[in-house]
């Protein structure tokens, strides 16, 4: 297993160009099932969770060939409507394949998901919709089952909003009978690169990115070529990064429209963010100021940035209170972080973060995918060497990041344990 050990102190430097986005990519994957013949992707990112989508893709019968960021699949082949345990269990986005198999086969049998480490994760939205679209679904031994004739346009509201349950609905009803209309669908913007990819293949949605997506179901699909969106989760955790360093840097290929809530909230405690010709400078201040945040579904705080967030307020002036509103049990950075001397405590869902004028190096160990990502950024802040172990985690959603963090000029290696 590897590990990084990170020497903390360096200011970061320079330039950054950001990856694919992990979390459009893998849904894109999955809607190549709807139409058969070469779907060329590009800018994707060299992740675990990607090679796992394409083992269920090619699991299906799919043919994947890789090449760099260009990955060509050929779904003509697909002739199994089966995702098993032992794939959905390595990857819960795995589940989404059961809408686009209905669509394309009227069967699909799916391995329910599961809980993981940031908490419970049902799925009920998304069958809920799909027996809204006509599917017959029946939970047998741990497996979705689900059948129809032609999955059939209707309104679907959901009771909160999901990104996942938003995709896999606008997936199956690309193709029903009739208009489907999601109503308070999810906004964020990896929904609207899929929409656009659908588009690409010859759906017709619009509203994607609105709380209303309207889809007129075409009878069939076809192949398409599609680039995925930059990863703002991604680019947040280097700003992150240069904000707790005292550092300047640059970040390519970045779109800080995707990241509203977090940039006001940086500025809010100090940090200099400016965007030119599609750059974006990050420039740290002397000290950093206390906020509060509140994470929220697009365009709202995104959890998916609360750990790194928290990371940073560990340093900073005064105290922050940090509410989390999507997971239940996404506080798992909180016992790595007080090892790094931070002062935290957490009372339900609400962290109050006491910043400390110096974090000192600490060992750690990673729980999650952006619980990771916090406690690198503890270790580039801290005084002293820190070690992440566990980094399993971390290799699913971040491409290459020791390497990126180094090219910046901070001290941080992966070493096999
Ligand atoms: N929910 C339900 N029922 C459902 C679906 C969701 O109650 O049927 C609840 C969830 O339990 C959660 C909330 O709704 O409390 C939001 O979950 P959502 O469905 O939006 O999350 P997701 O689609 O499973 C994606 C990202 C996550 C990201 C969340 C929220 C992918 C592959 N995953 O998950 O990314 O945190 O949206 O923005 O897109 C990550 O990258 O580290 C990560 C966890």
């Amino acid at each position: 297993m590897d590990k990084l050990i990170i020497k903390g102190g360096k200011k970061l430097k320079g330039e950054v160009t950001v990856s694919g986005s992990k979390n459009a990519a893998l849904p894109i994957f999955v809607a190549t099932i709807l139409a058969p013949g070469i779907n060329q992707i590009s800018n994707v990112p060299f992740l675990r969770d990607i090679n796992t989508t394409i083992k269920v893709l090619e699991s299906l019968g799919a043919s994947v060939e890789g090449n760099g960021h260009v990955v060509k699949i050929d779904s003509d082949g697909i002739n199994s409507h089966e995702a098993t345990y032992d794939l959905v269990k390595t990857m819960r986005a795995s589940v989404l394949v059961l809408g686009p198999l209905l669509a394309r086969f009227g069967k699909a049998r799916v391995s329910l998901p599961g809980g993981c480490a940031i908490g419970a994760r049902p799925i009920n939205l998304h069958l809920k919709g799909l027996q809204a679209l006509g599917a017959e679904i029946v939970l047998e031994h741990g497996y979705v089952e689900a059948k129809c004739k032609r999955l059939k346009g209707a309104r679907i509201n959901f009771d909160v909003s999901t990104v996942g349950g938003t995709e896999h609905l606008m997936m199956a009803a690309a193709t029903a009978k009739g208009e489907t209309v999601l109503e308070n669908a999810a906004r964020e913007p990896e929904i609207v690169d899929l929409a656009q990819y659908l588009n690409r293949m010859g759906a017709k949605i619009e509203g994607a990115g609105t709380d209303t997506i309207r889809i007129q179901g075409v009878s069939e699909l076809s192949a398409a070529n599609y680039e995925v969106m930059p990863d703002r989760i991604e680019a947040g955790t280097f700003m992150i990064a240069a904000a707790m360093t005292g550092g300047d840097i640059r970040i390519n290929d970045m779109k800080l429209e995707h990241l509203d809530a977090l940039a006001f909230k940086m500025q809010d405690a100090g940090v200099e963010i400016t965007s030119r010709d599609g750059v974006v400078r990050v420039k740290a201040p002397k000290r950093l100021k206390s906020v509060n945040i509140k994470t929220r579904p697009y365009p709202g705080f995104p959890t998916d940035m609360q750990a790194q967030f928290m990371a940073m307020m560990c340093v900073a002036d005064g105290a922050s209170v940090i509410s989390e509103n999507i997971f239940e049990n996404r506080f798992m950075h909180v016992s790595e972080l007080l090892r790094f001397g931070a002062d935290i405590t957490v009372e339900g869902n609400t962290a109050t973060v006491k910043g400390v004028r110096k974090l000192s190096g600490a060992p750690s160990m990673a729980t999650d995918l952006r619980a990771s990502a916090s406690l690198i950024l503890a270790g580039l802040a801290a005084e002293g060497t820190s070690e992440v172990t566990r980094i399993y985690h971390l290799d699913r959603g971040y491409e290459s990041i020791e390497k990126k963090l180094a090219g910046l000029g901070a001290d941080i290696v992966r070493v096999k344990e």
